[in-house]
């Protein structure tokens, strides 16, 4: 359990590694907490970013991880790559592969695409999953979770809700996974009945459902919130932005039904006006910056934590 290929999703982890992650992460937080520390432990190792969707957080930070561990970065540019000449994602992989890189961070509009290149990749080959349509979000959930951990006491005492489109989101499902092997006391999720996923055993999980949004937010410690993802809408699921803002808009009047110091996260990017007003969003309750931060630090411990340092 020391070391890991790969990374690929929370789904089936044991807590010991979920809390191994988190423990390293904060090894890389200098003890101000302003600035994380540089160990090379990945010198002259080249780190590749293949992103096939839109991401401002996850890609740069997974750069800056990698700076931090004294690693290149190549930031594959897959509108220009002969994707678009109709090489297969494997055949592209196996060709980056061949130029003695070890380390992918994968991201794809389709579920199961990190695991297809795992599948492909050679054994000192290192895929991380970096999103795969609405399955995981592995990396994201670790640092929304070093995040509430920074801010509350146990996870044994913390009841949380998930409040949106729950049904298309990766980061949700991640989430989901992490939260329920960390034994948080209560999980809930808050969503209208189009928006849940059906894909997961909620029950099973002991995750509590809610439909309205004044009830499920009743003394919770943490509140995350999440986009609509009108990308992933294939099957018109999704509510007018009017409708969910009426129902499901986290608001500084809704902030109050939570207990008094309720943290309000969103992995981003946010919809200001839809799914969170902007005195949410930039309140005193918000850690949703203080998440971004701890991206880099759960990215450099997950990278340093996989076997294959290149050799
Ligand atoms: C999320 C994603 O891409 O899944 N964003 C992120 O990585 N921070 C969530 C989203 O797009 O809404």
């Amino acid at each position: 359990m020391n070391t890991l290929q790969h990374f690929l999703g929370i789904k089936g982890l044991q807590k010991e590694l979920l809390l191994k992650i988190l423990n390293t992460a904060n090894s890389f937080i200098t003890d101000d907490g302003k600035a994380f520390k540089s160990v090379p432990l990945f010198k002259d190792r080249t780190i590749v970013n293949l992103f096939f969707e839109p991401s401002t957080r996850t890609r740069s930070s997974f750069e800056v991880a990698a700076n931090h561990l004294g690693a290149h970065v190549l930031n594959f540019d897959t509108d220009t790559s002969s994707i678009k000449k109709d090489e297969s994602l494997v055949d592209t992989f196996k060709n980056l592969e061949a130029m003695h890189l070890n380390l992918f961070v994968i991201r794809h509009s389709i579920a199961g695409t990190a695991e297809l290149l795992a599948q492909h990749a050679s054994p000192h080959v290192s895929i991380i999953n970096a999103g795969d349509g609405c399955n995981e979000h592995p990396t994201q959930a670790m640092l929304d979770v070093l995040t509430i951990m920074q801010h509350k006491a146990s996870f044994s005492k913390l009841r949380i809700a998930i409040v949106g489109d729950i049904l298309h989101s990766r980061v949700a499902r991640s989430q989901i996974y992490a939260l329920t092997t960390l034994n948080v006391a209560e999980l809930r999720i808050i969503a209208p009945r189009k928006l849940l996923p059906t894909d997961i055993d909620l029950e099973r999980l002991g995750v509590k459902i809610y439909h309205n949004l004044s009830s499920g937010l009743v003394d919770v410690d943490v509140i995350i919130v999440l986009r609509m993802q009108e990308e992933r809408n294939s099957d018109n699921s999704l509510p007018s932005k009017a409708e969910f803002y009426s129902e499901y808009g986290i608001t500084n009047d809704r902030l109050k039904i939570a207990k008094p110091d309720v943290i309000v996260m969103h992995p981003g990017p946010m919809n200001r006006g839809v799914e969170i007003d902007s005195e949410v969003a930039d309140g005193p309750h918000s850690v949703i910056l203080k998440q971004t931060t701890n991206g880099v630090a759960i990215r450099m411990a997950i990278m340093s934590l996989l076997g294959n340092k290149g050799e």
